[in-house]
């Protein structure tokens, strides 16, 4: 078995051939120092992949990085590998999982047609909706994240986990029941993309360490709003915990509210504290 890294994830891809012992590939991604001036990227592997089973592991986000997928895919194919895994830890356009209005690209779908040109089968993590992956042109499995979290903070200061909405219920339950730590949920509703109002609901946070537990950070609006009324209740410490932490936008500024920030390397940043490497390379051995 041989794992392929695309630029969104180098460490991780590593972490993975560690946990699978098998040999990693590199790749060139410029061809001149600097990259193309227009933006274009490039692609060159530099080990063979002839006749291997091939973990090619590359998050789809942000653009660019998709145009690499797909150039890594077919790279691997012409260089003769024997079955490609694509590992998309974190799958953009994954929240677009339907036609909404008339006319508009079922964005989900679009890509991983796209991906099963040149990958047999697809793994990725913490989708926004894991139904949708039944409707994908390639097998398919959502990997659970989210124990990887629960790792993580049985080693920190946390008393109680809070999911910040209905939907992230699940989320803190699965961690909770990973680090032994009650859960609570808060009432979230989106105002727009950049704006959330979380119900006030009395907790009994007074002097408490709270994790603020989701699948996505993306503007931080949501834990960031969450933060600050656990705040005016009287939290102790309180620490944003996600999966996918894209910090886009005034996400830095908006979670300055939180002690800590805590995101896997699904999407590599500063905050990428805990790695899912275990996690996906169970799950590829699970394939079999
Ligand atoms: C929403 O359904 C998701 O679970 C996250 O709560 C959301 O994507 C977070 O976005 P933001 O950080 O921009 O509030």
């Amino acid at each position: 078995m041989k794992v392929v890294g695309g630029s969104a994830s180098v460490p991780l891809a590593r972490g993975i051939a560690k946990e699978v012992q098998g040999g990693f590939v590199d790749v060139a991604f410029e061809k001149h120092r600097g990259g193309f001036p227009d933006g274009e990227r490039y692609v060159r592997l530099l080990g063979s992949v002839a006749g291997e089973h091939v973990i090619l592991v590359q998050t789809s986000h942000p653009d660019p990085m998709i145009v690499e997928l797909l150039l890594l895919a077919d790279a691997i194919r012409d260089a003769g590998a024997r079955r490609i895994t694509a590992v998309v830890p974190y799958f953009g356009y994954g929240r677009q999982d339907k036609r909404f209005l008339d006319g508009e690209a079922a964005s989900a779908k679009t890509l991983a047609k796209h991906i099963a040109v040149n990958a047999d089968e697809l793994l990725t993590m913490t989708i926004h909706n894991p139904d949708l992956l039944k409707s994908f042109p390639i097998p398919s499995w959502d990997v659970d994240g989210i124990p990887a979290l629960g790792r993580y903070l049985k080693g920190v200061d946390v008393d109680l986990l809070l999911a910040p909405d209905d939907n992230a219920i699940r989320l803190a339950k699965t961690a909770s029941a990973i680090c032994g730590k009650p859960y609570d949920h808060l009432e979230k509703e989106r105002i727009d993309s950049y704006t959330v109002k979380i119900t006030p609901k009395k907790l009994d946070v007074r002097g408490k360490s709270v994790a603020i537990i989701d699948d996505v950070i993306s503007t931080g609006g949501t834990i960031g709003t969450a933060a600050k009324e656990l705040r005016s209740q009287g939290a102790r410490r309180v620490i944003a915990a996600c999966v996918h932490g894209l910090f886009v936008d005034r996400a830095e500024a908006n979670l300055k509210v939180c002690d800590d920030v805590i995101a896997t390397d699904t999407v590599q940043s500063p905050h990428s504290k805990v790695s899912v490497a275990p996690e996906i390379a169970a799950a590829i051995r699970a394939l079999g």
